[in-house]
């Protein structure tokens, strides 16, 4: 069963998409609305979650969504971005990333939104800031993933080199989720 939280999905690429595969598969969210630029990906995927739905645990509704689900939803989700580009540094990709930012969030904050933003859109810090700035929100209603992909790739390399089970290993990188972080 879920519990009743709906879910605004903007960005269905390789990351979004994989974020909605997740989610259907958990109990989080009764509805889930995608939104993407590519409305043959957005409805192709919708009708795969569907699919998929049905045995799932939470049943959860899937569809296209528009930015007027901002309304009643109970998290945003930003994983737009372009992952097509042979970039060195992710800071490369703050005017295309940025430019996502200004077509999307004033939509967000017209339609009413009072709830958090989760953001996976790269550079992910300094796009963070850009999006708490656009919007206007309160800094602890924009959460980007930060260095947690790092440190979840940290682990797992310590696992590989000392034949520990990862569950058993704690660690972290830290700073920005970018080619100045750091591994403690
Ligand atoms: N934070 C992290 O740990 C982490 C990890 C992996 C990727 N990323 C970042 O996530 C972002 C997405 O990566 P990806 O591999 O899924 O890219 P992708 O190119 O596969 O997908 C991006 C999607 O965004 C859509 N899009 C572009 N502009 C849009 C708009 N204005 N409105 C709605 N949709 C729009 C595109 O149509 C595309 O489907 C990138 O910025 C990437 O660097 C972050």
């Amino acid at each position: 069963m879920n519990n009743g939280n709906k879910v605004v999905l903007i960005g269905d690429g390789f990351v979004g998409s994989s974020y909605a595969f997740s989610l259907v598969n958990s109990t989080l969210a009764s509805e889930l609305a995608i939104i993407d630029i590519r409305k043959d990906k957005e409805v192709a995927d919708v009708n795969d979650l569907l699919d998929a739905t049905v045995l799932t645990p939470s049943a959860t509704i899937v569809r296209s969504g528009s930015y007027e689900d901002c309304k009643d939803a109970d998290l945003v989700v930003l994983a737009y971005g372009n992952s097509q580009k042979n970039l060195v540094n992710r800071l490369d990709d703050i005017k295309i990333a940025t430019e996502m930012v200004l077509d999307t969030i004033p939509k967000v904050v017209a339609n009413g939104y009072d709830g958090v933003i989760l953001l996976a859109t790269n550079p992910v810090d300094v796009i963070a800031r850009v999006v708490e700035e656009v919007s206007g929100f309160s800094s602890e209603r924009i959460v980007g993933t930060g260095t947690s992909l790092d440190s979840a790739r940290f682990a797992q390399y310590l696992a590989l080199e000392t034949g520990f089970n990862v569950a058993d290993i704690n660690a972290y990188v830290i700073g920005e989720h970018g080619n100045s972080s750091v591994a403690v």
